[in-house]
Parts: C-alpha cells; structure tokens; sequence
C-alpha cells in the first residue's frame, strides 16, 4: 500500500487513511518508480532466535515471503534487544521498504518508532506478541496468539487434574518459571496463574524465577530452587524451552515428571520437541502457540495491495496437547 507501488487505486489511500497509518500525499510520479510487478518489499524485524518456536517462526516467514511468492523480505534479527529492534525498523524506513513487520520484544517503548514509520507513510504490522501504545492507529494490524487463554487452558487443565486427585485441599507447591519480563507471552501466561492462585487457596507459588524463554536460563534457575527445596508438586514454564531445562535440571537431581507422584510440568508451545517429552509423560500439559504466522501476515500484505480493509487483531489457531491423549502420529502430522 505504499505510494511507489504499482497500480495503487485511490481506494487503498482512503483505506490507508482510515486506517490512520497513511502516507501523506500520493506522489504519482513516485508511484511510477516501481515498476508492475516488481516485487513487495516487506523489513521483518524478528526479536530472537532463543527457541525452538522462534526459529519456526522466523522459517514460515522466509517461507512465505519469498522471491517465488513476490515478495522481497529484509530479515533483521534483533538478538533479543529491542533496541536493536527499533534500530532494524529505523533502517527499514530509511530503505524506504512496503510495509514493515515486527515480533515485540516487549509490549512497551514503540511508540516514537511507530510515529516514524507513519510519518513515513509505511504501514507496519505486529506479530506474535502484541504492543500497548495509546493511538492503536499507529500500526496496521496485529497477528498473534491470544496468551491469556492460553494461560487459562493451563491452569483449567491443572485445577481438573488436581481435582480429579483429590488435592483440593492439601498445598499444591508451584515453580514458576517466567518468560522475558513485559512480553505479551510472559504476561498472559503470568496473569491466568495469578488469577487461579486467587481461587484454589490451597496453591502456592515455592519460587518464580525468570527463564527468559530459554532452556539454558531454565536449567540454571531450576538447579538453583533445587538445592533449596525438591517439595514441589508443579512447575509452570512459559514455555518448551524452558520446560526442557526445568526437566533436565530435575532430573538430574533424581525427580521424577509425571502425573504419577512425579512433578507436573506445564509447557507452552507444543513444538514436536516439547511434544515428544508430552508422549513420555515428562510434560503433562502443552498448550500449543502457533508459531506458522507468515501466511496470515501474506494475506494481510496482500488485501492491503488490493485497498481492502484488514481485520485489526487476528487471533491464530491454536490446540492442546495432554500426556494422557496425545499419540506418535499427532506429532509426526505437525509443521513445527
Ligand atoms: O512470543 C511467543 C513465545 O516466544 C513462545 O512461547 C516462545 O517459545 C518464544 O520464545
């Protein structure tokens, strides 16, 4: 939807506007610079590459932003800095990219960047973890998972199983292990525990340490809690990664996991990694986060080129695996 493109109707300038993330003026003559079919340049600022989720993020949309499809992609990965973050996007304008596309570090701090890039008439769209600025107009649209509910399938999960033992009363001692502090998926998944500790009085929180999405953090962290206590029943992890090292750290210092007298891990993600150690019994619970977002964000590009309107907030599809359910071939049919 940028000026320069090709064949842009007067439609997606009113689209662009309404959206409240237009280029000032349409500079016809600058418009003619592209010529037709010439390829849609999109920057994609990528926060990381610290899981196994990440790097299949990253994958679907190299896969689908490509040269065959059309599209011209700049990949930046910002080493899970966000100051790096803001620098790529900075660049990207200068390169007078399409549109530009990034994954959040954290929810907070885009707003200055954001103003930026409308003010350079380059729609932006946000993936995976979502951003709090006040003028939502700032950005196009927003793709991602909805990690409250997520959080929420967790813990429904694990007051059933609880419940189905019969540990309604006696203390249900929980390790939290966190993901990097004021991303969406540390704050949804953080909040729906919160809001279950609230309603079974009979939970409560040994340790929270930080994991920071990772299983090398996670192993540190869990070796540490462990040489103070080994009375725990649960141990909650924002994700696989983090699940992986909390399971090599325990068992390593002889604890079992599973539902069985063991520890119960809670994971998200539901990576085929995550979810062999869930056929194991190792992880009793994983809730998926679908990390295939580069044919949303296609579609996305792609009404935007034709001057329709985008829906503001696409939530993906996402499942749940438990270790009671899920089969070998459950694994083997996944794309991630
Ligand atoms: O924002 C999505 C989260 O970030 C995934 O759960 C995690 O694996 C990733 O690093």
């Amino acid at each position: 939807m940028k000026t320069k493109r090709a064949l842009i109707v007067f439609g997606s300038v009113i689209v662009t506007l309404l959206a409240g993330c237009g280029r000032g003026a349409l500079d016809l003559a600058e418009q003619q610079d592209k010529p037709e079919g010439s390829p849609i340049v999109v920057g994609f600022s990528q926060v990381g590459a610290e899981s196994e989720w990440r790097v299949a993020n990253s994958e679907s949309m190299k896969s689908t932003l490509s040269e065959e499809n059309g599209y011209e992609l700049i990949f930046d990965d910002a080493r899970n800095e966000q100051e790096n973050q803001i620098r790529a996007i900075r660049t990207f304008i200068q390169q007078d990219v399409d549109y530009i596309v990034f994954s959040p570090r954290v929810e907070t701090g885009w707003t200055s960047i954001l103003q930026e890039a409308r003010d350079a008439g380059i729609p932006v769209i946000v993936i995976d973890r979502d951003i709090e600025v006040e003028d939502r107009s700032l950005y196009t649209a927003y793709i991602g998972s909805d990690f409250r509910k997520e959080g929420e399938t967790a813990v429904a999960w694990l007051e059933n199983l609880l419940q189905k033992k019969g540990r309604t009363e006696n203390p249900v001692r929980i390790v939290h292990i966190q993901g990097t502090i004021g991303s969406s998926a540390q704050i949804g998944r953080t909040a729906a525990l919160e809001d279950a500790l609230e309603r079974n009085p009979n939970w409560q929180i040994v340790k929270q340490e930080l994991g920071d999405f990772t299983r090398a953090k996670a192993y540190e962290v869990m070796g540490a809690i462990l040489k103070e206590t080994k009375d725990i029943d649960v141990v909650y992890c924002e994700n696989d990664g983090e699940a992986l090292g909390a399971i090599d750290a325990m068992e390593e210092a002889g604890l079992s996991c599973n539902t069985e007298g063991g520890v119960i891990v809670i994971s998200f993600d539901a990576t085929k990694l995550g979810l062999s150690y869930c056929l194991q019994g190792k992880i009793a619970l994983n809730v998926e986060c679908n990390p295939l977002q580069g044919p949303y964000v296609a579609e996305i590009i792609q009404q935007l080129e034709r001057g329709e309107t985008v829906e503001p907030v696409k939530h993906v599809e996402e499942t749940a695996f438990d270790c009671f359910t899920i089969t070998k071939e459950m694994i083997e049919g996944r794309g991630y």
